[in-house]
């Protein structure tokens, strides 16, 4: 039985041999596929030397030797007359006229498309897009925004903090701060960028990203930020229903969240929307008087709204993405979808 094995796998090798002609690319595959050091067929025949009874194991031994010079010669002679020989230089040649490799095309990331989208209906409207540090200090993460040192949003829980009292910024609202802090109104700017919590299941990512939108000039109201995010929001969805639900925050007054009916179940209750049959992608309101203060700007004169949206659940709800952190899996069969 052991012998017929050999005897097959010389048969094998000589077939695939033949049918490797001189090209030195393919005879090189078959040297792998018989004498490679790591699987090769002649690697796995020697193991089985172990596992024979004595009595078998001196006939195997000497045919698998036979095996072992009769592969390496003909490697040799077809590899030599691959590379060498004017005859197996002209076939081993390579082939010019064959189609190339072609590289797979590259695909945009749905957070980019979506943020993309989402820019361009903003500067539509007349809104410019501002930037700001990943790495953000106490004040505009929090105190700026009226976020009190034993505010829950603090806690180590959700933030990332640095030893030195930095922290990972936990939303894209400190970049609000620093724009009023350098420019007077009229102010009106969106902020895309990445954010961190320690947050992790189907509709949380510890990094995730926001797009913070403020609006500050006189004469703003709370129509105005409804009529913002209404014409905002039926621009980016088509066909799902919208909720604006009272909410609080303690850089604005009042503040409201929105909802966008789950697309998954249609409204009526799945894992992914938490059985509501909702899910929340952004929060906004009225800037506080107390943040106008902080920043410079005179409240007696200004009023603003401000939102901070989430890119990803936006992303996810948009492209049925059922999982948010499979977005940041770098799993290249998500991407592809996109090309
Ligand atoms: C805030 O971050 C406020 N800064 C938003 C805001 C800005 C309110 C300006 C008022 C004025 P919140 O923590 O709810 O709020 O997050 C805003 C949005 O980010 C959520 O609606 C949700 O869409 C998204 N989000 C929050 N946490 C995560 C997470 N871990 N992973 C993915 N998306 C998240
Ligand atoms: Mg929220």
């Amino acid at each position: 039985m052991t012998l017929e094995r050999l005897e097959e796998a010389r048969r094998a090798f000589l077939s695939d041999l033949e049918q490797a002609g001189g090209d030195a690319g393919a005879v090189e595959e078959v040297r792998i596929r018989y004498a490679g050091r790591r699987s090769g067929m002649l690697q796995e025949l020697t193991a089985v030397l172990k596992t024979l009874p004595n009595e078998e194991k001196r006939d195997y031994g000497r045919e698998l030797n036979d095996l072992k010079k009769l592969i390496e010669e003909k490697l040799k002679e077809a590899s030599g007359g691959a590379s060498a020989g004017t005859a197996g230089r002209r076939r081993a040649a390579i082939d010019v006229t064959l189609p190339g490799r072609r590289p797979r095309r590259g695909a945009q990331h749905p957070v980019h498309l979506v943020r993309r989208r989402i820019e361009a209906i903003f500067l539509s409207m007349g809104y410019s897009v501002e930037d700001g540090p990943e790495i953000e200090d106490d004040w505009h993460n929090f105190e700026a925004l009226n976020i009190p040192p034993d505010h829950p949003a603090r806690d180590d829980q959700d933030t990332f903090y640095f030893t030195d009292g930095h922290v990972l910024r936990t939303h894209t609202s400190p970049v609000q701060a620093r724009v009023m802090e350098r420019q007077q109104p009229p102010i009106r700017i969106i902020v895309p960028g990445r954010v961190y919590r320690r947050d992790s299941d189907l509709r949380h990512s510890p990094m995730f990203h926001q797009i913070e939108g403020l609006l500050v000039d006189e004469g703003i109201t709370f129509g105005h930020l409804k009529a913002t995010l209404e014409t905002f929001l039926h621009q980016l969805f088509v066909g799902v229903d919208i909720r604006f639900r009272p909410s609080y925050f303690p850089f604005t007054e009042p503040s409201a969240e929105v909802d966008i009916s789950c697309i998954f179940c249609n409204g009526s209750g799945c894992g992914v929307c938490s059985r509501s049959g909702w899910i929340e992608i952004l929060g906004s309101g009225m800037v506080d008087p107390r943040v106008f203060e902080r920043v410079g700007v005179d409240p007696e004169r200004y009023t603003g709204f401000a939102f901070g949206l989430g890119i990803d659940r936006v992303a996810m709800l948009l492209y049925g993405i059922p999982d948010l952190r499979l977005m940041f899996s770098g799993d290249q069969r998500l991407t592809r979808q996109f090309a």
